[in-house]
């Protein structure tokens, strides 16, 4: 089957990011023969090398870039160009002070690093569309040149801009978006502390001052930001669009909170493509995983997307680097193939030997073609190399957690009734209960059809709009099942409670309202009476108003004690549940059962440890499945083990750490577990 990542891709894209610059023409034979060796097929090159293309503003030198690319190019190795526009040359900054991103206290950022310049700064616009027009006249049409990748990861380590380009381009949004002073005045709340704007030019960009400021102007500057940096992705994309018919890409970081809508950001690529990092200090990192690939599947509508990033082994950026056991990357990357990437890339091919990042691995580490980690490449590029028939095959799910970047945007300011409240904690919980179940989860605004769905999900819904909860309450209606936690639907879009108080605009669909938040303090914990049995909460309480809901969990110990903690409500064919407090994994656990029930959904009863997610394709299923545990297991299923072609009749024995992919027949329900 033809992937729909690109239509001549014929397997698996397999490589990494590539940065020959660093290093003599001798060592670039070397590594297309290693390329080789490994089944590399496309490699990302140059995204650091502005001031190798453009030596002097205006003089280019494609001697390099032209050889480079041929040499690939005659080895079979596709290539996935940059521009080079996350690190401008030492020669743009000279030129261009003024163009210097500004932090919240007024410090310009300096040179000897990496960053882009100020998303806002007309000279810097310029000379991104220069370079990047310049490199798709040249490159546009060469055969080896099969997608492009327009800068790095926007959002970090430059996002928000308080430069005098900045602020001039922010009241120009904010005339946009309000039209009047008025309506900013009213949207903000500014008759609070005495901030009522009677001069446009007299509105600043949130930098430092003396205590809090204004929420709503806070977030607003967060939406201005995205859009500033999804402006300079267009330019770019745009300029390269003129002269290429290649799809564009841009490296995301799904669930690292850099400050990108990706909703918006993947509406703007050809292609959805992503990088992911483990957090080495998270012993279960491959929750996270998923729930990274998981998000970047969904921000693409299902689409088939491109892992661009991660490692082979340790980062370098973190406070303890732990390094990759042996078959991790192997399990890693399969379970991005199985959340629905059709190419598995690393951040890099060879390691550097100077600069910042000389202790992170790399597909060559330092220890050379003999290492275990290169040998482990290889045997990777071959397995990945089996699962041609697996590309533009779509991952399936029943149930969606909603995840909406402004809410969370709005959640993480200061000055909420508990620093212990955390957006993607509550994510990460939910879903690492859907995860033991082995549940596949989309991902999901509240704003979209979410009908599909047989669960919905808001974990950490803090900031819902009114026509959002009018979607979500109609869901319910039309027979969804929809789960609340904590803190959600506190505030409108403008960060102002909402008229009726918290959870006002969710009552018909949870049959609730909150009068009261009731924190914790620091590692206190309470209890909730849940049929009989009691969950050990924590971090928060509340005291709720029932109206229609009926009560499934009473707080028996901690300031809410006496009153319902945990409801449930029938609203025309569907059913709202509430959940006012944090519960234990246990606890939550127990709760997830009767809302399985509810939904009509069945966890599959699997090994611990296993990892199972399916993909399907036209003709045929197909099973990932991942042992993260010490014991073999076996699950069931039949069909070829496309990794070793082993034919599995009825049960998959799967080894402490392996991994297979097995076609099988489509499904009655054609999903995942
Ligand atoms: C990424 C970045 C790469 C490299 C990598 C190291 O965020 O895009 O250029 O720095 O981190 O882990």
């Amino acid at each position: 089957m033809s992937s729909a990542v690109w239509p001549d891709l014929r397997s698996m894209a397999f490589g990494g990011d590539y940065n020959p610059e660093q290093w003599p023409r001798e060592v670039w034979r070397d590594d297309v023969r290693l390329m080789r060796e490994a089944g590399v097929n496309l490699v990302s090159i140059g995204i650091f090398s502005w001031a190798l293309i453009e030596v002097r503003e205006g003089e280019f030198d494609f001697s390099w870039l032209d050889e480079i690319i041929e040499l690939l190019h005659e080895n079979g190795i596709a290539v996935d160009l940059g521009t080079p526009t996350a690190s401008p040359p030492a020669w743009f900054f000279a030129n261009h002070p003024d163009a210097r991103a500004v932090t919240a206290d007024g410090v310009p950022l300096g040179f000897g690093s990496r960053g882009m310049a100020s998303h806002s700064a007309p000279a810097y616009r310029d000379a991104a569309v220069r370079i990047a027009t310049e490199l798709a006249q040249r490159y546009g049409s060469h055969p080896a040149v099969v997608l492009w990748h327009v800068h790095n990861e926007y959002g970090v380590p430059v996002g928000e801009d308080f430069s005098d380009h900045s602020v001039r381009e922010w009241r120009l949004w904010l005339q946009e978006r309000y039209g009047t002073l008025d309506a900013l005045n009213a949207a903000w709340g500014t008759a609070f502390w005495g901030q009522h704007y009677g001069e446009w030019a007299h509105v600043g960009a949130p930098a430092t001052a003396p205590s809090v400021i204004n929420p709503a102007q806070r977030l607003d500057f967060a939406r201005f930001t995205d859009s500033q940096l999804r402006a300079c992705f267009v330019a770019e994309r745009d300029a390269i669009r003129a002269h290429s018919d290649r799809p564009i890409t841009t490296n995301f970081m799904a669930n690292q909170h850099n400050g990108c809508d990706l909703w918006a950001w993947a509406r703007e690529v050809d292609i959805v493509s992503d990088d992911h990092y483990l957090w080495a200090a998270d012993e279960e990192g491959e929750i996270g995983l998923a729930i990274a690939a998981d998000l970047t599947r969904s921000v693409g509508g299902g689409a088939p997307w491109i892992l661009m990033e991660h490692s082979t082994s340790a980062v370098n950026w973190q406070p303890r680097n732990v390094a990759k056991r042996r078959g991790e990357m192997a399990r890693n990357s399969l379970s991005h193939v199985g959340r629905g990437a059709d190419g598995i890339l690393f951040f890099q091919w060879r390691a550097g030997r100077s600069g910042a990042e000389k202790f992170h691995s790399a597909m060559l580490p330092h220890a050379g073609e003999t290492s275990r980690v290169f040998r482990e490449v290889v045997d990777l590029g071959a397995k990945l190399g089996t699962l041609d028939e697996v590309l533009g095959s779509r991952v399936h799910a029943d149930v969606a957690v909603l995840w909406d970047f402004e809410s969370f945007w709005a959640q993480d300011l200061e000055w909420r009734p508990s620093v212990d409240v955390g957006h993607a904690e509550r994510i990460r919980a939910f879903y690492e209960r859907l995860w033991r179940d082995n549940i596949t989860v989309d991902f999901a605004l509240p704003g979209h059809d979410l009908s599909g769905y047989k669960l919905v999900i808001a974990p950490a819904q803090y900031l819902l709009s009114g026509a959002d909860a009018d979607n979500l309450n109609r869901y319910v209606e039309q027979g969804g099942t929809l789960v609340v936690s904590f803190f959600s639907a506190v505030v409108d879009e403008n960060d102002a409670v909402h008229s009726g108080g918290f959870l006002a605009p969710l009552a018909p669909a949870l049959g609730v309202t909150v009068e009261e938040h009731l924190p914790l303090r620091e590692g206190d914990t309470g209890g909730v009476d849940f049929g009989g049995s009691t969950l050990t909460v924590d971090v928060w309480q509340e005291d709720l108003t029932l109206v229609g809901a009926e009560t499934r969990g009473v707080y028996t110990d901690g300031p809410g004690t006496g009153g319902a903690a945990i409801t449930r409500h029938r609203h025309g064919a569907g059913i709202g549940w509430y959940i006012s407090t944090r519960p234990d994994a246990d606890g939550l656990a127990a709760i997830m059962t009767e809302v399985y029930a509810d939904a009509g959904i069945a966890p599959a009863e699997l090994p611990t440890g296993v990892e199972a997610i399916r993909r399907r394709g036209v003709d045929a299923d197909y099973l990932v499945a991942i042992n993260h545990g010490t014991d073999a297991v076996s699950l069931p299923t039949s069909g070829v083990n496309l990794l070793t072609q082993d034919d599995i009749r009825g049960m998959l024995v799967l080894q402490p750490g392996d991994v297979a992919v097995v076609r099988e027949p489509h499904t009655a329900s054609g999903g995942g577990r």
